[in-house]
């Protein structure tokens, strides 16, 4: 069990969606927040918003995020909860991406990721409470799509990394966990993610609102609705922190295409 009251979180990707509804309920439960993200006037306002700290940081620079963790322990003495929530999802087909989409989606998707367990898991271990970190992956990191190729690619890479952190501080007896988070359809401004990209080059990824499409008829969570579901999680050091528990089929279709491939394999 984790607490959350009294303790310091640290958020990233926290100026909207989904990071924002984490930080909201975090800060329900009792926790101080470092709110961090690469929007300077969004971070400013919700920072206010919900009474957390503002830190500016880009997840794909390792000096940005080490600058973050030093922003947190200098305002709060201590760090307890890390979110390693920021993150893009504009779609491409793999042959319409280029090497530099592929760079920008591993780079904060991926990296982001990377960057934020490097930085912030000596600071948990060196807690005597021990510490908790989730990381943001998604239902693709489960379930594949066409069109979400790079997307994908990095979130399955977020699910690989925290799984093997978990296993190894189990391992270990550590009193410092991980927890995936794996939303599925949430209302968040991810239809709009090429805002936060830096260099001029645009190649083949385009932002989409799928809610506007198809996937309009399926259930669409709020933000805080995530939050909650995350502290649930962080205080039941649960593996998994999900959204969409009806959506198992669509992972079950995967996972009886690997089973059956070991069958045939096996005469
Ligand atoms: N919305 C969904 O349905 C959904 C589903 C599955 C997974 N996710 C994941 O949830 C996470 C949050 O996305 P969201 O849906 O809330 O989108 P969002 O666009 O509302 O929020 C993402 C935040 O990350 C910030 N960000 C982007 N690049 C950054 C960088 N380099 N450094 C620091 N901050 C950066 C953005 O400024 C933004 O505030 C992402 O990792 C996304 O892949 C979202």
């Amino acid at each position: 069990m984790s607490a959350i009251e009294g303790r310091t979180a640290v958020v990233t990707g926290g100026a909207s969606g989904i990071g924002l509804g984490i930080a909201r309920q975090l800060i329900a439960e009792g926790a101080h927040v470092v709110l961090a993200d690469i929007q300077e006037a969004a971070l400013t306002a919700s920072a206010q918003e919900i009474g957390a700290f503002p830190v500016v940081v880009d997840v794909s620079r390792p000096e940005s995020v080490a600058a973050l963790a030093d922003a947190a322990l200098a305002e709060f003495g201590a760090v307890h909860i890390v979110v390693n929530n920021a993150g893009v999802g504009p779609m491409a087909r793999i042959a319409d991406l280029s090497l530099a989409d592929w760079r920008w989606m591993i780079d904060v998707n991926l990296n982001g990721v990377i960057h934020g367990v490097h930085a912030f898991l000596p600071i948990l271990q060196g807690n005597e409470t021990g510490g908790h970190i989730v990381n943001t992956a998604s239902m693709a990191s489960f379930s594949p799509l066409p069109g979400l190729g790079a997307y994908a690619v990095t979130k399955f890479g977020v699910a690989a990394l925290t799984e093997v952190l978990r296993a190894e501080l189990k391992e270990e007896g550590s009193k410092v966990s991980a927890t995936l988070l794996a939303p599925g359809t949430v209302r968040t401004n991810i239809k709009e993610s090429l805002r936060n990209r830096p260099d001029s080059e645009k190649g083949g990824l385009f932002d989409t609102d799928i809610g506007m499409g198809e996937a309009a008829k399926l259930r669409w969570l709020e933000p805080l609705e995530v939050g909650k579901i995350v502290t649930r999680a962080i205080r039941n050091d649960d593996a998994y922190a999900l959204t969409h528990p009806e959506w198992w089929p669509m992972v079950e279709e995967r996972n009886q295409l690997i089973k059956a491939s070991f069958a045939k394999y096996a005469d």
